[in-house]
């Protein structure tokens, strides 16, 4: 068999060498905590208010309005926890408002904030695509709105949602907003402050940093309290050592990234257009899921099959060295439709039958080529064996 092919981007990234190349020498010499008032704390502790300048001036952002976490999902979980709680110990504000296509981390913890604490939570109507419908959000921007939460680019679909336009209406009505940006930052530039979010999640192992960190961006003067307490770190909203080598990877990421958005969108974006054209072409009964080719994360491509199991699929791809996903990873082995493809009204002779294919900076056009002449064979293989 040839080399495999890796094809899911979205799930996770390797890490660039740039990037490793700035983690060794500080794994291996800078073991320092950056709380200890000694040399060796003082080092490591440069080391990590330096990735907080960078990642702060590479987001429009202050430095110390960067919150470093664990991860985008733990990210999402001290944004709506922790400004639903501030939300209401300051003015008794009890709605959360997400949308129907949000990642698990913002959908199971509202989910819990409801059942756990007592909060309403109402999920804003979208289109056939999952944009938000603008014109009936002021609906949901109520006296009692503790924060809406609307990622910029979903996971599964690659939609892209209008985050300014929302973080406008939120803004004119005080209502804290945050985004999950664990994809969107992966692919296209932020500033938070054109963006007109309070709160932004990122995740380091989505553009070829580090897995096991993330950021949490908290505009100054955003209600919001810790959800790990003890210790002061993070300018007490999250208690732990920091992870400084992952911290310092993650932000020379990021800044490789905004230096190489344009060129690598101009990577992806005719090989994201030819895989849409010929599967739409040569597939009977296939669709493309998800945005527009404008409103579309710039790798991403998801379709649905009808009459065909999603899982199966993959899996017969992955014995012919195409490395893909149904739905996002964190639904492998769940035979329930996608929520976020249901949501969109698709049935479930369809919803079942999804394909994820994510590009990344070293996929190339034969990768592509290769795996376009593959899928074919390997859809009607799985339709055969449903
Ligand atoms: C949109 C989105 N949000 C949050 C997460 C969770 O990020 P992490 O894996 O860093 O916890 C992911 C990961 O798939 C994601 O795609």
């Amino acid at each position: 068999m040839n080399t495999p092919i890796y094809l899911d981007y979205a799930a996770t990234t390797p890490l660039d060498r740039r990037v490793i190349s700035v983690m060794q020498p500080i794994f291996e010499n800078l073991f320092g905590n950056p709380s200890s008032l000694h040399r060796f704390g003082q080092q490591a502790e440069t080391v990590l208010e330096e990735a907080r300048r960078s990642l702060a001036e590479n987001l429009g952002a202050q430095p110390r309005e960067i919150i470093f976490t664990s991860c985008g999902s733990e990210s999402d979980n001290l944004a709506l926890r922790g400004t639903a709680l501030a939300r209401r110990q300051s003015g008794g504000h009890n709605l959360i408002v997400i949308s129907p296509i949000e990642h698990p981390a913002i959908q199971v913890t509202a989910r819990q904030l409801a059942a756990q604490e007592g909060f309403e939570v109402k999920t804003l109507p979208v289109d056939h695509t999952g944009r938000i419908d603008l014109g009936r959000l002021e609906d949901y921007l109520q006296q009692n709105t503790a924060l809406v939460s609307v990622m910029a680019a979903n996971n599964e679909i690659g939609t892209l949602n209008p985050i300014r336009e929302i973080g406008k209406l939120c803004h004119q009505r005080g209502i804290p907003f945050h985004s999950d940006a664990v994809q969107y930052g992966a692919h296209l530039p932020i500033n938070v402050g054109e963006l007109q979010v309070d709160l932004l999640s990122l995740g380091a192992h989505k553009f070829y940093g580090p897995k096991g960190v993330g950021l949490l961006y908290v505009r100054q003067g955003t209600p919001i309290l810790p959800i790990q307490t003890g210790g002061s770190q993070e300018f007490g909203l999250r208690a732990a050592t920091e992870n400084v080598p992952l911290i310092a990877g993650m932000a020379k990421a990021y800044q490789l990234a905004r230096e190489e958005y344009s060129q690598r969108s101009n990577h992806l974006l005719p090989l994201r257009d030819l895989i849409i054209e010929k599967v739409l072409a040569e597939i009977p009964d296939s669709q493309l899921t998800g945005g527009d080719l404008q409103n579309r994360l710039p790798n991403h491509t998801s379709f649905v099959f009808e009459n065909l199991d999603g899982n199966l699929l993959v899996q017969v791809l992955d014995s012919e060295g195409f490395a893909c996903s149904s739905g996002s990873a964190c639904k492998t082995g769940d035979p329930a439709p996608s929520s976020v493809l249901t949501a969109l009204g698709y049935t479930a002779d369809w919803a079942l039958g999804s394909l994820r294919v994510t590009l990344g900076k070293d996929t190339s056009p034969v990768d592509v080529d290769r795996f376009l002449d593959a899928l074919p064979l390997c859809i009607q293989r799985a339709r055969e064996a449903k």
